[in-house]
């Protein structure tokens, strides 16, 4: 059942460019630039007079929702909030017809983002649920919903959901670009391209990321604290890193936006302490390479992630996991999530930990 892996978890990491592939596959036409998404149920001109994007999410989830926020701003011109359920579904809800709710959920079933749908609804909102379980509430409440063709997740760490909800966010995205005629079928095509890029880039990398994250882990299992930093599309990533290494090896963790570390966590630096950096060579490269500069007079350990080839970070870092460019800067967080989600499993592994069945945990949160 686990096809010869020690854990669900790993297995699923393993899966996700099958994952990923499947939720991207039949929506695009690669050659023309266009993504067909009918499942959304959205009318162009609904589409067209959107003032913004509310999208709402727990967990892993809505870390996805943060990654899309970079995208669809981008794309779009859109302001795109990301709610936390749990706040959104306790304030006042500005939500109206003009305002896109998307909730992600691969279960579909946790409480307070289903209460977030409901009251999106009630606000008179189109509604967008992106849905890992077929059938689930969150599917059978949303106006329309655009699967995430992962298959099933028994591990209750979120891998394969992430990587395969940030494909349906990226043609999500592409889509309002579309229709809303912000991005011309040549620009689209290329963003296509790139995207279907990534399947074949993931599992060529796979096997010599795990083997480096063991190595990695054989190191720092018996670390108390980590920190994750990353900028821009690395931050929700840090953010992401930190959640799986402390859900399934409890090992406290914090991710952090690198720019905000001085502004606190920069005191909790020393000898001790490792740091996880997210690094591409993107528009903040050198801010993040002069944080692990500020990281390094401190004494932290810097085991940073960043592209291959790249010497100044081999200087500026203690450990380097290598992680190839893609064809373009806005397919990164694909490209980061999968050795963030080897560390933390080797780590865990590496400290006997219950991997699969981590403690206090459950697969999905059905009350708040
Ligand atoms: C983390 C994890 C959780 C879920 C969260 C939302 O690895 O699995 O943080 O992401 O409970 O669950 P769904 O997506 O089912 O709504």
């Amino acid at each position: 059942e686990k096809g010869g892996f020690r854990h669900f978890m790993l297995k699923e990491i393993h899966e996700q460019p099958q994952a990923v592939l499947n939720t991207i596959r039949g929506r695009v036409v690669p050659e023309t630039g266009e993504v067909r998404l009918p499942e959304l149920g959205l009318d162009e001109a609904a589409v067209r007079a959107l003032r913004r994007l509310s999208i709402i999410a727990c967990g892993t989830s809505w870390h996805a929702g943060l990654v899309a926020k970079y995208w669809i701003e981008e794309w779009t011109g859109l302001p795109v909030e990301v709610e936390l359920a749990s706040e959104f579904r306790y304030r006042r809800p500005l939500l109206d017809g003009q305002v896109l709710a998307v909730a992600v959920s691969q279960s579909g079933e946790t409480a307070d983002t289903l209460a977030g749908l409901r009251m999106a609804k009630e606000r008179g909102a189109p509604v967008v649920g992106i849905c890992n379980v077929v059938g689930s509430t969150v599917t059978r409440e949303a106006h329309g919903t655009l699967y995430t063709h992962a298959g099933p997740e028994i591990g209750v760490a979120s891998t394969k959901a992430f990587t395969s909800q940030l494909a349906a966010l990226y043609l999500l995205g592409l889509y309002l670009a579309q229709v809303r005629g912000d991005l011309d079928a040549a620009a689209r095509r290329e963003k296509i391209r790139a995207l279907v890029a990534v399947p074949g880039i993931l599992e060529g990398r796979l096997g010599a990321w795990q083997a480096r994250c063991r190595e990695l882990a054989d190191r720092f299992y018996g670390c108390r604290d980590f920190l994750y930093l990353g900028r821009h599309l690395g931050f929700p990533l840090a953010l992401e890193g930190a959640l799986k290494l402390k859900e399934i090896s409890y090992i406290h963790a914090e991710g952090y936006a690198a720019g905000e570390m001085k502004h606190g966590p920069i005191a909790l630096i020393d000898r001790e302490m490792p740091v996880t950096v997210v690094a591409p060579r993107d528009h903040v490269y050198e801010k993040v390479l002069s944080n692990m500069e500020e990281v390094r007079s401190r004494r932290g350990i810097l085991i940073a992630l960043g592209e291959e080839g790249d010497e100044a970070l081999r200087q500026t870092a203690d450990h380097v996991v290598e992680v190839p460019r893609p064809p373009d800067p806005a397919l990164n967080p694909f490209l980061y999530a999968v050795p963030l989600q080897l560390l933390a499993y080797e780590i865990a592994v590496a400290r006997g930990c219950d991997v699969d069945q981590p403690r206090n945990l459950a697969k999905s949160v059905t009350v708040e």
